[in-house]
């Protein structure tokens, strides 16, 4: 599959099959997570792969009831390393570039999962304490997005996009 491709064939799916993420599936999004930009490279990031269906009612719950998170097989939880940002670009590094480089390693692992046959949706509605309770969360790390993962049970249809217009100008 192209780049262009995977883009426009990528959906946020909320329903999924009950079959397990291989193993080598697993690797390859990690993988696509690891080879993200980041601010300085400093790769401000961490991610908990949750398989324990225990866990992922919890996370579910703290997604403020969004129980379809709970019947993925997969569901990764992408935080901001507060901590390492901080020490070099402070203020800007916590509040913007550590947001940045947990999303963008988000939509590489979601391209990626897409490779797979696998499908995914972005979850950012949480309670932030209630998410970070449930994975015991050390301080250091604020989570950012949960993102279930599986084969999917639906092919939604492309939902509608802005207009080229609405949302580039071309100067020059
Ligand atoms: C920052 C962000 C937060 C989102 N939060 C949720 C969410 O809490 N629950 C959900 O079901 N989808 C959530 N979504 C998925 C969007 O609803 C979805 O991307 C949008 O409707 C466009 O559909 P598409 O991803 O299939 O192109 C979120 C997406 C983003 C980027």
């Amino acid at each position: 599959m192209d780049v262009m491709e995977a883009i426009r064939a990528r959906r946020s799916v909320r329903r999924f099959l009950d079959k397990p993420v291989p193993q080598e599936a697993v690797e390859a999004l990690i993988e696509a997570l690891r080879w993200a930009p980041s601010a300085g490279n400093l790769q401000s990031r961490f991610f908990y792969f949750i398989f324990d269906a225990g866990i992922r009612k919890k996370v579910a719950a703290a997604s403020l009831g969004q129980m379809f998170i709970s019947v993925a097989p997969l569901v990764v939880v992408a935080c901001a390393d507060i901590e390492r940002v901080s020490r070099r670009y402070g203020h800007r590094g916590v509040e913007l570039y550590a947001v940045q480089d947990a999303a963008v390693a988000v939509e590489n692992m979601m391209l990626e999962a897409l490779e797979l046959g696998l499908s995914s949706v972005w979850v950012g509605a949480f309670d932030e304490a209630a998410l970070s309770a449930a994975l015991d969360l050390p301080g250091r790390l604020r989570p950012m997005a949960v993102v279930p993962i599986g084969y999917p049970a639906h092919s939604p249809a492309p939902p509608p996009r802005l207009e080229k217009d609405d949302i580039v100008k071309i100067v020059g």
